[in-house]
């Protein structure tokens, strides 16, 4: 990395990302790193230009306050602590600094410059790329999701046709969207893109399974199974690329919170396919990326897309998985996207989507009695998905989106609108 930067060490403070987002918003690279980081670890870091010491006096580690290792203030780099009263240092906050208060430092006295931006970066990670892969093969699963759509694009400009990309149909994608990925990059930027559709498979085994923890086992376990053969069947491939992006990596390690439901995302391959990893969105924060992706030329659509779990559709068509009802949520999800995006709530909205429960209700069709599914739209908005509130949609939206899912979705006489929050609800429902 040839861009100045800007350390922070983790003191215990809950806003460190607060702090790295204000400072790269400066147009300066941040990286957060542990307090008790050493003296030639730093020394390892290029272009260190400044120090905040970013927490309060009251953590305590191992029954010992934390601090810095007094070798950090003998490095000859400028240090400013921030609601930290025993660092060794002349400028001490009583919080997050302000916009100007953090400008005077990062600029006035760390000297730092403004290098901070996608073009320097992919150029950056381009060069990276090519000298840990040389003339070697990189695998990646490209789910058609906004991080292994930028790697891969990352990837092919910087080794081209010595990426391979594998894309998994688990049959439980929505509506086209694994056609998109095969159309993006196999037919726009001629990635070589192996397409597996794998549908049948992944319905088979999960044919009669009902607890949500058993079908998401089912398909991580199976993602992973049907991507693996895949590997086998190609020849010379040392590296696989990652989508890892920066909070997984903050995250790891300091997760303390109770598993409620299994996520799953491509990890865990069986150790004798041994790959070295290619991680270039690592420093990036969620935005980062997908300003990185619509800089390397993806569109808008891709790269904006809403967040959709792994185990895709399985998990909101509720219980065992039909047929008719995949269908049905496939179809009504397909209408929630179209009016929301004629509406323009596909920008504002965090996340939309059906479900349908696998119990039938009475309603009328044609003068006759109807025995049937419903359909449930859930629309919610969150910063970081622990928390969410419910989005409250205009009137006529609803009821355009309901008229259509009676008429042109089969199989479905009613539509409800879920109105729970994060907690206690959660936002997917298996
Ligand atoms: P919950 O339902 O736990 O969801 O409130 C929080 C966010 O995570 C998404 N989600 C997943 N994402 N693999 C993923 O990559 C998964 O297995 C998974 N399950 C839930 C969910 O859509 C929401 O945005």
């Amino acid at each position: 990395m040839k861009q100045d930067m800007i350390v922070i060490l983790d003191m215990g403070s809950t806003e460190n990302t607060v702090l790295a987002r204000a400072i790269r918003e400066l147009g300066v690279y941040s990286e957060i790193h542990p307090h008790d980081i050493t003296a030639a670890e730093l020394g390892r870091l290029d272009n260190v230009k400044g120090i905040i010491l970013n927490g309060g006096e009251n953590r305590v580690v191992d029954g010992q306050a934390v601090e810095v290792r007094p070798e950090i203030y003998d490095c000859k780099i400028p240090v400013m602590a921030a609601d930290h009263p025993t660092a060794r240092c002349e400028q001490k906050l009583a919080g997050l600094p302000d916009k100007e208060t953090l400008k005077a430092f990062v600029f006035d006295e760390c000297k730092a410059e403004t290098n901070w931006n996608m073009k320097n970066f992919i150029e950056d990670q381009v060069e990276l790329i090519r000298r840990q892969v040389g003339d070697r093969k990189v695998l990646l699963a490209l789910s058609g999701g906004v991080d292994s759509s930028v790697v891969a694009a990352m990837l092919l400009k910087a080794i081209g046709q010595q990426l391979t990309c594998v894309h998994v149909n688990h049959g439980l994608m929505r509506k086209n969207e694994s056609e998109g990925v095969v159309e993006v990059f196999k037919n726009q930027l001629h990635a070589n893109l192996i397409y597996v559709d794998a549908t049948e498979r992944f319905l088979g085994k999960l044919d009669g399974v009902s607890d949500p923890e058993q079908k998401r086992k089912i398909i991580g376990g199976e993602f992973i199974r049907v991507f693996e053969e895949e590997a086998r069947k190609l020849d010379g491939i040392e590296f696989l690329g990652q989508g890892t992006i920066y909070p997984d990596i903050i995250e790891s390690g300091t997760k303390t919170a109770k598993m409620v439901k299994s996520h799953h995302n491509v990890g865990g391959l069986p150790e004798d396919l041994q790959f070295e990893l290619v991680e270039p969105l690592k420093q990036l924060f969620k935005d980062e990326v997908r300003a990185c992706g619509i800089e390397l030329g993806l569109p808008a659509h891709m790269v904006y897309r809403q967040p959709f779990p792994g185990p895709g559709l399985g998990v909101r068509c509720l219980g065992a998985i039909t047929r008719d009802r995949l269908e049905a949520v496939r179809e009504s999800d397909a209408i929630l996207r179209e009016e929301f995006a004629a509406a323009g709530l596909d920008g504002k909205v965090w996340q939309y989507f059906t479900v349908v429960p696998d119990f039938k209700s009475v309603g009328m069709k044609n003068h006759e009695r109807s025995f049937d599914y419903m359909v449930i739209i859930r629309a919610i908005n969150t910063v970081d998905a622990m928390t969410a509130t419910v989005e409250k949609v205009d009137w006529e939206v609803l009821e355009k989106i309901t008229n259509r899912i009676l008429a042109e979705v089969g199989n479905v006489n009613r539509v409800c609108y879920d109105m729970s929050p994060k907690p206690p609800a959660t936002i997917e429902f298996e």
